[in-house]
């Protein structure tokens, strides 16, 4: 098949390239606004961007409440969800008021951070806390690109010096779904370290 999505509606190109374009892993990305309210959301537009120093990038389609506390305030969370908070993270993906404090819908815990205001999930297992670098925009895309100043991970993801795939077992967008990460190799098969992107 050959395609040109600009002869396709809207919906169905979003349907074909989020089939494409996959597992995505997914940025449940905390913010504050300039007036202290807490945001939480979902976006699986996202991936690691450098390393050295690392950098992390999601997409906001369109003009939200994270995109709009992002460029206020310079700061923002990347919190990891594991396959046991799915349901929670799927609850803070609905749009709500700008107003309402998804945390509290969703039924999770702020924890501080350490080097940006706004709180991680408690109950994720792993943060990266972000300050903004730039925010590039494409299309309906605003591309959030931002610097990780802290990293917190959970003592229960670590496994022989390392963050350990099956025990993060992060939520992973698959076309309309979600899917599961499973390792190919067992952690003795597993080859030694190498830079890898
Ligand atoms: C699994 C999942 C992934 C999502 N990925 C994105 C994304 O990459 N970009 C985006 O703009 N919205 C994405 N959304 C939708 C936003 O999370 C949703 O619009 C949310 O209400 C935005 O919240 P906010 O207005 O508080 O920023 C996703 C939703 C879900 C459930």
């Amino acid at each position: 098949m050959e395609l040109d999505p600009t002869d396709w509606t809207k919906a169905e190109v979003y349907d074909l390239v989020t089939s494409l374009v996959i597992p995505r892993p997914v940025a449940w990305v905390s913010t504050v606004s300039t007036d202290h309210l807490r945001n939480l959301a979902p976006h699986s537009y996202f991936n690691l961007v450098a390393d050295i120093p690392p950098h992390v990038a999601f997409s906001s389609i369109g003009v939200k409440d994270t995109l709009r506390n992002v460029q206020a305030t310079g700061e923002f969370v990347v919190n990891i969800a594991g396959q046991d908070l799915q349901e929670a993270l799927d609850a803070t993906g609905v749009s709500l008021p700008s107003s309402s404090d998804e945390f509290s819908f969703a039924g999770l815990a702020p924890a501080p951070s350490v080097r940006v205001r706004p709180p991680r999930v408690a109950e994720a297992r792993a943060h990266l806390e972000c300050k903004l670098v730039t925010v590039v925009s494409v299309g309906n895309g605003h591309i959030v690109i931002g610097r990780v100043v802290h990293v917190h991970v959970d003592s229960s993801i670590w496994r022989d010096g390392r963050v350990a795939p099956d025990l993060l077992d992060p939520v992973v967008r698959l076309s309309r779904r979600y899917g599961v990460l499973a390792p190919l190799v067992t952690a003795e098969e597993e080859p030694s370290p190498h830079v890898l992107a």
